[in-house]
């Protein structure tokens, strides 16, 4: 059985105080949830912040991006090495919002995700196709390549896979539960190829306009271990819903 994973992305959002009051109040909603691993990625400002009102709580800290050097002449970069030292416990690589406005590419994902092992950093490597993409029939096709070059060489422990449907994202046009279970399954067959028997450990979730009212039917899914929740994550009421959502038919 795999746990839940259910991370927040707040992408860039959130000052210091903000950050502060929402998981103040967060905090003791969520106390006693112990069958789902929750996280919340604010922006890098708000990591020390939030990883020391979150130590010896239930709750992780996530970072939403990283470079791939340990260190130097890299103006306005940050490195795994940075991140661990904050209390960080995962990083998001991947995302489809650094593939299209910093020009990401597979290469360079790899790279980070490589980096970022070293250290001993959990990945949440996200993937996922365009409308356009969708629509001419091509979403294996970008699935495959972008988990085939952004896993080169990639040991899968300590890994967490998001499939973020571009169409999705901020757009309140979540994928049907049929939708995303059928991408969930050919992701989990293409991780049982590269990594065997390892892979049945990796959890593959969700992220694309998750709410408190689509959360139940999607965990439905077979093959969907949880969710990266964007907008929905900004609220504390509406988070706090998601993570305890209940499996409905
Ligand atoms: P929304 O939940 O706002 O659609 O964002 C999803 C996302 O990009 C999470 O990483």
């Amino acid at each position: 059985m795999r746990k839940p994973f259910i991370a927040a992305n707040w992408k860039m959002n959130k000052t210091l105080s903000e950050t502060q009051e929402f998981i103040s109040k967060f905090i003791p909603e969520v106390k006693d949830v112990s069958a789902v691993d929750i996280a919340i990625a604010p922006p890098f400002t708000s990591l020390a912040l939030a990883a020391e009102q979150l130590k010896n709580t239930n709750v992780m800290v996530a970072s939403q991006d990283v470079f791939y050097e340990e260190k130097g002449a890299y103006t306005g970069e940050v490195s795994p090495v940075m991140l661990v030292d904050t209390g960080c416990k995962y990083v998001i690589i991947g995302h489809s919002e650094r593939r299209q406005y910093f020009n990401e590419t597979d290469d360079i994902v790899n790279k980070k995700i490589r980096a970022a092992k070293k250290t001993g950093l959990g990945i949440i490597f996200c993937i996922g196709e365009s409308l356009e993409e969708r629509e001419a029939g091509k979403t294996f096709d970008i699935l495959q390549r972008e988990i085939e070059k952004g896993l080169e060489g990639i040991d899968p422990e300590n890994m967490v896979i998001a499939y973020e449907p571009i169409w999705a994202i901020g757009t309140g046009k979540t994928a049907s539960a049929e939708q995303a279970q059928e991408v969930h399954e050919y992701i989990r067959n293409k991780l049982n190829i590269l990594y065997g028997k390892k892979s049945e450990n990796l959890r593959i979730i969700y992220g694309g306009s998750v709410t408190p009212e689509n959360i139940d039917l999607l965990m439905y899914c077979k093959d969907l271990d949880g969710a990266l929740v964007g907008g929905a994550s900004l609220k504390i009421e509406s988070f706090t819903r998601i993570v305890k959502f209940r499996k409905v038919k």
